[in-house]
């Protein structure tokens, strides 16, 4: 279910944009990585350790490289596509090139459905914080087999992952009002952050939806 990745670099040397096309759909580029970035910070906002990290899409790298400014101990980095692990390995951006540098990252070419739902023995968990930004959102997906990421039975899937106190996150290209009720019946303690957005005259919000397992 791949399909094809392509990362284009334009700009000028000093100021180069990197951009993720992903089955011929714009995945996103490095103009403004402020939601990436945010969907770690989401997870360290809770008054607790967090050690343990999965982040669910690589991408361009934003998201695991925001994890690896913290203390964290491990950060298990799941992506679908092959060539993506390939050039982070190559360093062929100065963001993939430290996360696949970086002594706690593993990185796993796999299904992120196969790892919560335990059909993919490695990595196993649990984590403090799972980060999931692998596609668009429940209404606007580049993978229509990511549909069944934004179901009750995988997001609690992803949700008993967790351990005690740890923290899951979403990401979505903008508010998600179903997916926010689904988190909502798993727990209480589901939350919407909203991070506003412009470019020109475009303005726009970015939502990360969270859900924290209770305490021990
Ligand atoms: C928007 S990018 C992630 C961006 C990342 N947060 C960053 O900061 O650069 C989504 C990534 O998820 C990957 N992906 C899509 N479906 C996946 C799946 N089911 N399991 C694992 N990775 C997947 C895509 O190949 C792509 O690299």
């Amino acid at each position: 279910m791949a399909g094809e990745v392509v990362l284009r670099l334009r700009g000028s040397d000093d100021h180069e944009i990197e951009e993720l096309i992903v089955n011929g759909t714009f995945a996103m580029d490095s103009v403004d990585t402020a939601s990436e970035r945010r969907l770690a910070d989401v997870a360290f906002q809770a008054d607790r350790s967090v050690r343990d990290v999965l982040v669910g899409g690589l991408g361009l790298g934003y998201t695991a490289a925001a994890v690896l400014q913290r203390d964290v101990r491990r950060v298990d980095v799941v992506e679908i596509q092959l060539p993506l692990v390939a050039w982070a390995r190559a360093g062929l951006t100065p963001t993939l090139a430290a996360v696949a540098a970086d002594p706690r990252v593993r990185l796993h070419v796999a299904d992120i459905a196969d790892v919560l739902l335990r059909r993919a023995g490695d990595p196993a968990g649990p984590w403090d914080a799972i980060l999931l930004d692998v596609d668009n959102g429940p209404d606007f997906l580049i993978h229509d087999q990511n549909a069944g990421l934004y179901t009750p039975t995988l997001l609690a899937a992803a949700y008993r992952r967790l351990r005690p106190g740890g923290t899951l996150s979403i990401w979505c290209q903008g508010l998600a009002p179903e997916l926010y009720q689904l988190c909502r019946s798993i727990s209480s303690t589901a939350a919407e952050h909203r991070v506003h957005t412009r470019r020109g005259d475009r303005e726009w919000e970015y939502a990360i939806y969270s859900l924290t397992s209770p305490g021990s």
